[in-house]
Order: C-alpha cells, then structure tokens, then sequence
C-alpha cells in the first residue's frame, strides 16, 4: 500500500459500505447492477440502481473505481489535462468518481450534479477523500448552465440515460459550451444497444473538430474491486469505454 489518494479513497470505501453488509451481500448488489445495465435497462431511469444498500454499496465500491480508473486513462490519452482546467463540471456524476479523475489530472477544482441525493453526497465524500476542493448539488443535469474556456464538461455513462428529447436537446448545448472554449468528454460502454443515439452524435462533435474512440485498456484492479468482479462473474481485466471529445475552441 503507497498510501496514495487512490488508496485512501479506496479504503474509505470499503470500510464504510462495509461496515454494516457482508462482502456476499455487495456482491449480491452488484450483480443485480449488472443486470441492471445490461437486460433491465427501462428501470433505471426510475433511480432502480440506488434504490438498496446492496446496489449502492457495489456501485460506490466496483463501478466508481472502474470509472475513475477509465476516465483517468482516457484523459491521459487525449491530453484533456493539458494545459489544467480551473473546473471540472461532472454531468450525472453518480458517486463523483469519474470526474475526479479529471479534475485530479487537470489540477482543477470539480462540481458534481447528481440527481440522486444519495449519490451527490457521496461524491462529496469522494472529493474529500481524494483532497479536491469542489462540491456536488443534488439536481437535474438538463438545467446546468453550461461553463466555457477553463472548463471541462463530463457526462460519464449518463447520456444513454436520458429521455429522447432532452437528449437531444443537450447536444447543441454541449457544442456551444465547447465552441466558448470549454473540452467536452462523453463517456459510454462500447455496447451499441444503450447508445442508439451515438452515431448522430459522433458526426456532431468530429463535425466540430472533436473525437470518436473505441478503448479497449488492460489495468490492474484495485484488490477489492478484482475480488468482487470474479465473485459477482464478472471480467473487467480488460476496462472498455467509447468515448467523444471536444478539444474547445482556441480563443
Ligand atoms: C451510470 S451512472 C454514472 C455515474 C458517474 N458519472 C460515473 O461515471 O460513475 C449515471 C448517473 O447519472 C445520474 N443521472 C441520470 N439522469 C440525470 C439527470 N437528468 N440529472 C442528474 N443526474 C442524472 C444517475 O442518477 C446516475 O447517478
């Protein structure tokens, strides 16, 4: 153990979801996440993943790992850390995982928008234990005022979320906000059914001198996160994402 934030994060995680289930009942709540996302996608729009301390646990404990894991090579890879952001806005940000990632990379300040109170508190937690300064609000993604130049946007495996309209409707936004100069990143899982909408959306943002990836990154998982992926059935050795990318225009 290096004693790093990652690491601390991490075992503040584990010894507060763990305190009160057992490992075969976070286990139990990550597997019906899994399914969740995968065969029973109509639920989630009604807040299904939270709804119990199994699947918060396994959410909080397995995919907030996983994403900051992603999104953190992932801005590596396009360079959206240079030069450093003042702010990470994290769209949807869930338990603030992803968007830390950025902002730590970034060396900018981060504010989450979440829907679920729930989760809006816990990213708090997380900004705290990997020492950001930020905050994040319960609400709704769709009424953020979108920032510009200085300015990094995030919507991690949050777009497939949204009904049809507001979808649409968010992505003109998001090509304005990066045209004042703001870098945008969508992150989402390489199935194609979850993201009917991607093909529309890639022609928008490479039609703005963005970026349409596929990634497939082997990574060595946090002990806890690789013992809940064998034990739930799970194989995430291989971290896939896809991702889009506006640079934000130059001044
Ligand atoms: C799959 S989770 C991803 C969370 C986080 N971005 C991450 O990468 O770990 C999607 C999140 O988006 C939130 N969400 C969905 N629609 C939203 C909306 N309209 N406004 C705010 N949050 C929303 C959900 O509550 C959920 O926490």
């Amino acid at each position: 153990m290096d004693g790093s934030p990652f690491d601390r994060w991490l075992e503040d995680l584990e010894r507060r979801h763990l305190a009160e289930l057992s490992f075969a009942q976070v286990r139990k709540g990550l597997q019906a996440v899994s399914s969740l996302y995968v065969e029973r996608r109509g639920r989630i729009g009604a807040g299904a993943v939270f709804d119990g301390e199994g699947k918060r646990a396994a959410f909080a404990i397995f995919y907030g790992p996983l994403h900051h894991l992603v999104v953190g090579r992932i801005v590596a890879a396009l360079g959206a850390a240079e030069p450093g952001l003042s702010r990470v806005l994290d769209l949807g940000c869930g338990t603030g995982a992803a968007g830390a990632a950025w902002a730590l990379a970034a060396g900018a300040e981060v504010f989450g928008v979440e829907k679920s109170g729930w989760a809006a508190s816990e990213a708090r937690r997380t900004y705290a234990a990997l020492s950001l300064r930020g905050g994040a609000t319960a609400g709704d993604l769709l009424r953020e005022r979108l920032p510009g130049r200085g300015a990094g946007i995030l919507l991690g495996w949050v777009v497939n979320e949204l009904e049809t309209t507001s979808r649409a409707a968010l992505l003109p936004r998001l090509l304005e906000a990066a045209r004042r100069g703001a870098r945008v990143l969508v992150v989402e899982p390489i199935a194609a059914r979850p993201v009917p909408w991607w093909t529309e959306w890639a022609a928008a943002f490479v039609a703005d001198g963005g970026r349409d990836d596929l990634w497939r990154l082997p990574a060595t998982l946090p002990s806890v996160v690789a013992r809940l992926d064998r034990a739930a059935g799970l194989d995430h050795r291989i971290l896939t994402a896809r991702s889009l990318y506006l640079p934000g225009r130059a001044a």
